[in-house]
């Protein structure tokens, strides 16, 4: 996604006030940047059948409506892509998410990592394929190679919740699909290191678009065909949520501009 959902922002930026899910306010690698504020615990649990704490979570697009069935992120026009992002951050843990995709040609849902500056961890539900989830992946930024996506068999994942949970070390990565490992990202598989995701990241959920007819024919194929805005409402379905900050502190920051996670210090 980070790829298409660059480009859609690049793509619809001149006529719509797009968030992608995948964006930096700061790049510490480039300059220096305000600290991450840490989750710091080990046990955070989100209920999103009631309305989201706003001291902890940021609506960065459109809005989030709570239900018993959980919170709706739902696309009702073109262009809606509600979207949040934790304000904290955590460094090497798990994120596990209890949701429904939405159902819908070229509608991606998402349960996105992403740090300051641009490590990158990916579930994305494409919304015409009612069969697979995608998994992915980028380290600092680098969008040289998208040979990093990988798709996994999952019953109806836009008729049916599920429980997507990330396993996220120094060591390496892995993806859960009910409990069951999919997937498997060790440190020095990911071009020795150098694209392993490893620096503090924010949580990010979201839904938008990427069979928007604005959009290049790479980005709408990616996403599975191109999007009917008449048949809208799109909906994805989050339930709950379960994350683990493997570091403890109030704060991390980049010691140096290597983004390596050596470099990262917490601030207790
Ligand atoms: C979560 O962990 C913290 C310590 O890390 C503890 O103080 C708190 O009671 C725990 N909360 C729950 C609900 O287990
Ligand atoms: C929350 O989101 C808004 C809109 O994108 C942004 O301007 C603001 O900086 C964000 N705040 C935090 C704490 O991330
Ligand atoms: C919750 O889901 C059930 C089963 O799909 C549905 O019948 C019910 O209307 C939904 N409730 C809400 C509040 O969306
Ligand atoms: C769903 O994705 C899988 C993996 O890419 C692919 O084999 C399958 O054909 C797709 N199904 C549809 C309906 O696009
Ligand atoms: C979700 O999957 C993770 C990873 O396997 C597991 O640790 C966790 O217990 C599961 N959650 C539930 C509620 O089953
Ligand atoms: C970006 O990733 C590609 C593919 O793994 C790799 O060949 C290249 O060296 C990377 N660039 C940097 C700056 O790490
Ligand atoms: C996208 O693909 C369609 C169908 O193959 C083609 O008609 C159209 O010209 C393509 N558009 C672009 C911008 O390449």
């Amino acid at each position: 996604m980070s790829r298409a959902l660059r480009l859609f922002v690049l793509g619809l930026l001149a006529i719509s006030p797009v968030v992608a899910q995948t964006f930096t306010d700061c790049d510490p690698t480039q300059k220096d940047c305000p600290a991450d504020l840490a989750l710091g615990i080990s046990n955070y649990t989100v209920d999103f059948t009631t309305a989201l704490d706003a001291t902890v979570w940021n609506t960065t697009s459109g809005k989030i409506v709570p239900s018993s069935n959980g919170s709706l992120f739902t696309i009702n026009k073109r262009f809606d892509s509600p979207t949040i992002q934790s304000k904290f951050y955590i460094f090497f843990g798990t994120v596990e998410v209890h949701m429904k995709a939405a159902l819908g040609q070229g509608i991606i849902s998402s349960i996105v990592l992403e740090s300051d500056d641009l490590d990158e961890i990916d579930w994305e539900f494409m919304g015409g394929n009612n069969t697979h989830a995608e998994t992915n992946y980028f380290g600092k930024g680098n969008q040289t190679t998208f040979d990093r996506a990988l798709y996994h068999p999952v019953a109806t994942p836009s008729d049916t919740f599920h429980n997507y949970t990330l396993v996220w070390t120094a060591e390496k990565l892995q993806w859960f699909i009910d409990t069951k490992l999919v997937r498997t990202l060790n440190y020095a598989d990911a071009n020795s290191g150098h694209n392993y995701p490893q620096t503090p990241m924010t949580v990010r959920l979201g839904i938008w678009a990427g069979g928007d007819p604005g959009l290049n024919n790479g980005t709408i194929e990616w996403a599975g065909g191109a999007t009917d805005f008449t048949k809208a409402p799109y909906t994805m379905y989050v339930q709950s949520a379960k994350i683990a900050d493997f570091s403890t502190g109030q704060s991390y920051s980049y010691g140096d501009r290597t983004g390596n996670w050596q470099s990262i210090k917490s601030t207790v």
